[in-house]
């Protein structure tokens, strides 16, 4: 629109743009294809000064808890539910854990198309589980795990006329890889190590191939290490073997065979990082620091960047990124049993000095 007033420039204009309307050029997405799109990534890159001097380097959050629905699994979707609905279909699913249902749910929502989700039972946090219902996704609880979830989903849209959004749809990982040009934008193209959760590995297998791309576009873009870390009761990468009974508060990383392993090993070593694990109480200590110390509230199962980067460190490097997939709202009951109790008051001046000042 050409009415004066209406024109939007420079950095205006790109956060109010949607993800593949930012990247298209770097996309499998052409002018005029239908785009399904919330207004999805340009998230904040935060300085971390508290975490910063803990462990001796520059460390920044990526915090894609502010994406539409509070993960980063928006990035993806909107690719995978655009090429769906470019394809003709009318009706997605998703395995999950429960941020990519919430995140199909909003998507399908959106484009006006069935929304199926398979949860472990019992073992999706409150938010996400309201997010999935509330925007109108059919929830099916599974009695069994994510990782049998995957294989029936898989196995479903072999015989039915129903796209399958897992990270194992490529467009998925396209979309996830546009977070790694937005750190490299923030930071003038120079960072040394990335830390991220790793669950059923395809957002560590994007960001690998966001930075592979850039660099190879441009060398003098760092090729930053990629660590990878897992909770230890889910921790397949780090074991080398599949976990057939995966447990950890971490809910959201609760996979024990993650589909996307070559592709992720392939980044750690590639990129010489490492994959390691972290103790669900190593990682419920980094989730209280980042909300206390950073003001921060991500899920506990975003906060395993942090454990590890805490626990196992990155070497030498100088400049850092932590990856905080999710937001903390996601999983209130978590928060409130790792926070202390409220103070009752009754409503009088005295009560509440009594409390406040002693
Ligand atoms: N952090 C959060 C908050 C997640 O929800 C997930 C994955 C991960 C990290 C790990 O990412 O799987 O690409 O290695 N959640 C998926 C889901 C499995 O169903 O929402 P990954």
């Amino acid at each position: 629109m050409d009415q004066p007033g209406h024109r939007l420039t420079g950095s205006d204009s790109i956060r109010r743009m949607g993800l593949i309307e930012r990247y298209m050029d770097r996309l499998p997405f052409e002018p005029g294809d239908p785009i399904v799109s919330l207004n999805e990534g340009s998230t904040p890159l935060i300085a971390a000064p508290r975490l910063s001097e803990r462990v001796g380097a520059e460390v920044f959050l990526k915090f894609e808890g502010l994406n539409p629905t509070g993960s980063f699994k928006d990035r993806g979707m909107t690719c995978a539910v655009s090429a769906a609905v470019r394809d003709g279909a009318d009706a997605v699913i998703c395995a999950s854990t429960g941020n990519t249902a919430a995140s199909l749910a909003a998507y399908a929502a959106r484009a006006g198309i069935r929304g199926i989700v398979l949860v472990p039972d019992g073992k999706i946090a409150a938010g996400k589980l309201a997010q999935a219902l509330m925007q109108g996704a059919e929830v099916v609880a599974l009695r069994g795990n994510f990782d049998e979830a995957l294989r029936l989903v898989r196995e479903i849209t072999q015989v039915h006329p129903i796209a399958l959004v897992n990270s194992v749809n490529d467009f998925r990982i396209a979309g996830q890889k546009c977070a790694a040009f937005e750190v490299m934008e923030d930071l003038d193209g120079r960072l040394d190590a990335l830390c991220i959760p790793v669950g059923n590995a395809g957002n560590i297998t994007a960001y690998w191939k966001g930075f592979q791309e850039l660099h190879a576009e441009d060398p003098s873009v760092s090729l930053p290490a990629m660590h990878g870390f897992q909770a230890r009761g889910a921790n397949p990468l780090v074991r080398g073997e599949l976990v057939a009974e995966p447990e950890t508060i971490a809910s959201a990383i609760r996979i024990g065979a993650p589909a996307r392993w070559e592709e992720a090993m392939a980044a750690m070593t590639g990129s010489g990082g490492t994959v390691a694990d972290c103790t669900d109480e190593e990682i419920l200590d980094a989730y209280r620091f980042l909300a206390r110390e950073e003001g921060v509230f991500c899920e506990p199962s975003s906060a395993t960047s942090v454990a590890g980067l805490l626990k196992h460190g990155v070497g030498d490097a100088e400049r850092v990124v932590c990856v905080l997939t999710g937001h903390g709202l996601k999983d209130p009951q978590t928060a409130l049993d790792e926070s202390p109790p409220v103070v009752p008051c009754e409503p009088d001046l005295k009560a509440l000095e009594k409390i406040l000042v002693g």
